[in-house]
């Protein structure tokens, strides 16, 4: 008994982080592996990563610019989250063929649909590269040629790391605000194409109302498959070309998840801010979110009000929406929990011993140099967020700026110009144009508007005289106009009123804006290059793992349910009976197709599991992760966080955070009941 408490503290002294927090880098798996043994985990480090064994890792992909996706075939077939093929399966909808609305299923290899620009990346190897990175910086440098070192070490190292071309590409990355450089060597396919989705009203099942949410019951899935060229390279698409077959992919397990099962979500968050001060989170909390959350319930009360009204309509702002509300959603969140943790006075506190311990060291004086710092960027930075969440949404100066830009390349502008009028809807860019602009006007100091802003609102008497008449003589409103422009017309547009409007806030954003956001940003950055520095060494037994950058991560924990508010308990497994409770044929999100009805009514799939939630720590990009078991086999798709969580990003709370995974049983039940494509089946590889 003596003996085992003596373990327990001194296991509670070595690793003090709080349970399942972090996102650790795999190379440095060695240093996690025991405590993830100890957690249930069965596999060695080096079937996890490994530069010279197939391993985990292999199985693993960036999806596009922002997901994950995770190989499930010696064929390069690829599950990833309906979210996350979205764009490709709206590319490829039209109110004739709905994909959208109703599923797409190849039942055959020429049936899969190539998607221009869609590319995935596999990690060939990381590397720690901190000592080549800065070979040749002495202390005493200025910052101007400390990144100039940086920057010449690793265009060497990228160069060297890619000289064998077949697809690689590489880069090197900062971690821990600088004190630490990785260099990361990928793999890029460029021919992949869709083999399946769920119709929305199953793979967005619950759509915005039940997203960051649970009970949840969305099949958030959609199938790709990854073509090579003959030798297995990656290539262009040609027809040609012929699967991947791939180092590695996981094989399915479909026995099943239940509440402390160990789970492990291997993908590749986008960015998180853990170590930041008070200031930032602040700001974050008290001023950012709460205000951007206001002008995104304007713009999405506007796009709801006329998608209701037509179906074309809802399937142009279907997915702007969906990008809209996400973060909205996410922010609401956030604000709340950082409120909850009270991580501002937690932060105080903190930031209070670590002065006391940094006096008479190179740290003194660092909170205070990041007060100032954020004293003078907040307002510009606001001014810069209210820029891109006004000015920026409203989608004719968007198209004005872009026809600009590639007004010489007629087969280029003409797609854009195809692409934009495609899901253009004028009414609700009006709309959006005149809430915008006064909001931008009655919540910006004066001296945070241009002048041209002030002149024109003043000439006009009203935004909405102003959006009347810019709307009647911009000629972007016309896509005959638009299309018959051609490359000596660069006069014409900027003439053009919207293009005036753009023209006018992107050069006050650029001359008055930026030049301090970026001065200042720069000394943030390097402040806190020292304050991560200090942080480490001012708790040397605290295990720190570097903010996500969209670099391959590792993050583990255990399927747990969570209770969101007093007298309420969240069990962690959703089934089927629960999709048909919401089942609602008036209310759009909750529409199941009849398929699905069918099926339940005859009988026995009751308990057919859905979605589940555990305590693993990740964040947006994530999307699309594989949910790995004890065993080394995939369990589910990882595709959300609980909106009680989200403040995850900056401070993590075990009893609240959850992630939100696809039970890949329920992907599997679609192949089978919905998309009638069994013979998928046969090229997967089911573990027990
Ligand atoms: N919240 C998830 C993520 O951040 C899903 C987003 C897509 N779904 C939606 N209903 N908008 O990406
Ligand atoms: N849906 C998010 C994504 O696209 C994941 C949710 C989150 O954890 O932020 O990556």
């Amino acid at each position: 008994m003596k003996k085992i408490f003596i373990a327990l503290i001194a296991l509670m002294l070595v690793s003090p982080l709080k349970a399942d927090e972090g996102m650790w880098l795999p190379v440095l798996i060695k240093e996690r592996i025991n405590d993830m043994r100890a957690k249930g985990f069965k596999l060695k480090a080096e079937d996890v990563y490994s530069v010279n064994k197939a391993c985990l890792k292999d199985a693993v992909v960036l999806f596009g610019s922002g997901c994950t996706g995770e190989l499930v075939s010696n064929d390069g077939l690829l599950f990833t989250n309906h979210h996350c093929g979205y764009s490709q399966i709206q590319r490829h909808s039209s109110v004739e063929h709905d994909y959208l609305k109703d599923g797409f299923w190849a039942m055959s290899r020429d049936q899969e649909l190539p998607n221009k620009g869609l590319t995935v990346s596999f990690l060939e190897y990381m590397q720690d590269v901190t000592d080549d990175v800065l070979k040749g910086y002495s202390e005493g440098m200025t910052e101007k040629q400390r990144d100039s070192v940086i920057r010449v070490n690793s265009h060497a190292l990228v160069a060297e790391a890619v000289k064998e071309g077949k697809g690689l590409r590489a880069n090197v990355e900062a971690l821990y605000y600088g004190n630490q450089y990785f260099l990361f060597v990928f793999r890029t396919f460029r021919d992949v194409r869709l083999v399946g989705a769920p119709p929305s009203s199953i793979g967005k099942f619950g759509g915005d109302t039940d997203n960051w949410m649970w009970p949840r019951h969305t099949g958030d899935f959609s199938i790709f498959r990854i073509y090579a060229d003959k030798d297995n390279n990656p290539a262009d698409y040609s027809e040609d070309n012929v699967p991947y077959h791939p180092k590695k992919f996981f094989k399915i397990s479909t026995k099943g998840v239940k509440e402390g099962d160990f789970t492990f979500v291997y993908g590749c968050p986008g960015s998180t801010k853990e170590y930041v001060t008070s200031d930032e989170v602040e700001y974050t909390g008290s001023v950012s979110d709460p205000r951007k959350i206001a002008l995104r319930t304007q713009r999405l009360d506007i796009m709801k009000k006329y998608m209701g009204q037509s179906q074309a309509v809802r399937i142009q702002y279907s997915s702007k929406a969906a990008s809209v509300s996400n973060a909205w959603k996410k922010w609401q969140g956030e604000e709340k929990g950082i409120r909850r943790m009270k991580t501002v006075a937690q932060k105080k506190a903190y930031q209070e011993r670590f002065k006391e311990w940094a006096r008479g060291t190179r740290y003194e004086g660092l909170v205070e140099r990041l007060e100032s710092l954020y004293a003078r960027r907040n307002p510009y930075y606001l001014a810069y967020e209210y820029y891109n969440e006004t000015v920026r949404s409203i989608e004719l100066l968007q198209i004005a700026s872009g026809v600009l830009g590639v007004l010489k390349n007629k087969a280029a502008k003409d797609a854009a110009v195809e692409a934009f009028f495609k899901d253009y809807y004028q009414p609700i860019d009006e709309e959006i144009f005149t809430a915008m602009l006064k909001a931008f006007d009655s919540q910006m100091p004066d001296e945070f508007k241009p002048e041209y802003f002030k002149e024109k609102l003043k000439a006009y008497g009203s935004v909405e005289k102003w959006q009347k008449d810019l709307y009647s003589k911009s000629m972007f409103t016309d896509k005959q106009k638009v299309l018959s422009l051609t490359k000596d017309d660069t006069e014409l547009v900027k003439k053009d009123p919207a293009y005036e409007l753009y023209e006018a806030f992107y050069n006050w954003y650029f001359n008055t804006l930026r030049p301090v956001i970026n001065d200042v940003n720069g000394q943030i950055r390097l402040a806190y290059r020292d304050y991560m520095k200090g942080q480490m060494e001012f708790e040397p037994q605290k295990q720190f793992y570097p903010d996500a950058n969209l670099t391959l991560r590792i993050a583990y924990g255990n399927i747990k349910g969570y209770s969101p508010s007093d007298g309420v308990y969240y069990k962690p497994v959703s089934t089927l009976k629960g999709i048909i409770e919401k089942d609602n044929p008036d209310i759009f999100d909750y529409n199941i197709p009849q398929a699905l009805r069918d099926i339940y009514a005859e009988g026995g799939h009751e308990d057919q599991p859905v979605c589940f939630i555990a305590t693993n720590h990740t964040t947006g990009g994530n999307s699309g992760s594989p949910v790995i078991n004890a065993d080394g086999n995939l369990i589910g798709i990882n595709f959300d966080r609980v909106w009680e969580g989200t403040m995850s990003d900056i401070v993590y709370d075990p009893s609240v955070c959850r992630n939100i995974s696809l039970d890949i049983r329920y992907l599997l039940f679609n192949i089978e009941h919905i998309g009638h494509a069994s013979y998928l089946f046969d090229e997967m590889v089911f573990a027990d």
